[in-house]
């Protein structure tokens, strides 16, 4: 059986991490364009830093819950069969063990210099201009996709979603395009679709199947069932 998984902020929130558009969802403080556009960096590159800096500095103090581990164990079982697309920019599903990802949205712990175009591990602050590890030069951006950039791996997740027989949506409102076409690109492609969230999400309605409540308790057990089925 090939699986699609698409995670959200929904998969973090009980590690401690805030989601964008709940009640206190990240970007009450914070409009999007304020902080998350190309536009908004060359306006105001320190405010854009900082935001990610802070959130970059609050890796350090979350950790992955049950719902990460859960799908590293389906990972596991299902090898290559297996992929996980993430919206999320933070490291708890890379922290639990899954490989087989493509955070599409970039991370927060890797920085992308503007200048030779290098990837670095980052785990430091960029509003103080450090130089790129590469380069010398201090030209360095976080490394995350932006509202009006293209995402990260869509080839490789179009490919995945042709010849999947399940798709799974965790944790996320489905409104952000466009992972939010994930979903209706694979029921069109013939796979199931499973919604696991806390609550209903707004735009996606091509569900077959959809389990309402928290992440670290509905993933665990959902993942306990497919692999209970699955042959020895
Ligand atoms: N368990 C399961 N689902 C939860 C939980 C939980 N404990 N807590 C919240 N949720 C659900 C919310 O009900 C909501 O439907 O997770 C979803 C989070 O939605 P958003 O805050 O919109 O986050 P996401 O879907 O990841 O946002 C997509 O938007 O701003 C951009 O680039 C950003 O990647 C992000 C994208």
């Amino acid at each position: 059986m090939r699986v699609v998984i698409l995670t959200g902020a929904g998969i973090s929130a009980e590690s401690g991490l805030p989601t964008f558009r709940d009640a206190h969802g990240l970007w009450e403080g914070h409009r999007p364009e304020e902080v998350a556009t190309p536009e908004a960096f060359e306006a105001d590159p320190l405010l854009v830093h900082r935001f990610y800096d802070a959130r970059r500095a609050a890796l350090a103090t979350v950790e992955p819950n049950a719902a990460h581990h859960a799908l590293a164990r389906l990972e596991e079982r299902l090898g290559d069969d297996y992929l996980l697309v993430t919206q999320n920019i933070d490291d708890l599903h890379q922290r639990a063990g899954s490989r087989r990802i493509v955070p599409m949205h970039g991370r927060l712990r890797s920085s992308y210099c503007l200048h030779c175009g290098e990837r670095s591990h980052w785990t430091a602050t960029l509003a103080d201009g450090p130089p790129c590890p590469a380069c010398g030069v201090a030209a360095l951006r976080p490394d995350v996709v932006w509202f009006g950039e293209v995402p990260h791996g869509l080839d490789r997740i179009g490919k995945a979603i042709e010849h999947a027989d399940l798709f799974v949506s965790i944790g996320t409102s489905g409104v952000v395009y466009p992972a939010a076409g994930l979903a209706t690109a694979a029921h069109s492609a013939g796979a199931r679709t499973l919604e696991l969230n806390l609550v209903p999400s707004d735009g996606v309605t091509v569900f077959d199947q959809a389990r309402h409540g928290p992440a670290t308790e509905l993933v665990p057990a959902w993942v306990d069932e497919v692999i209970s089925q699955l042959p020895r």
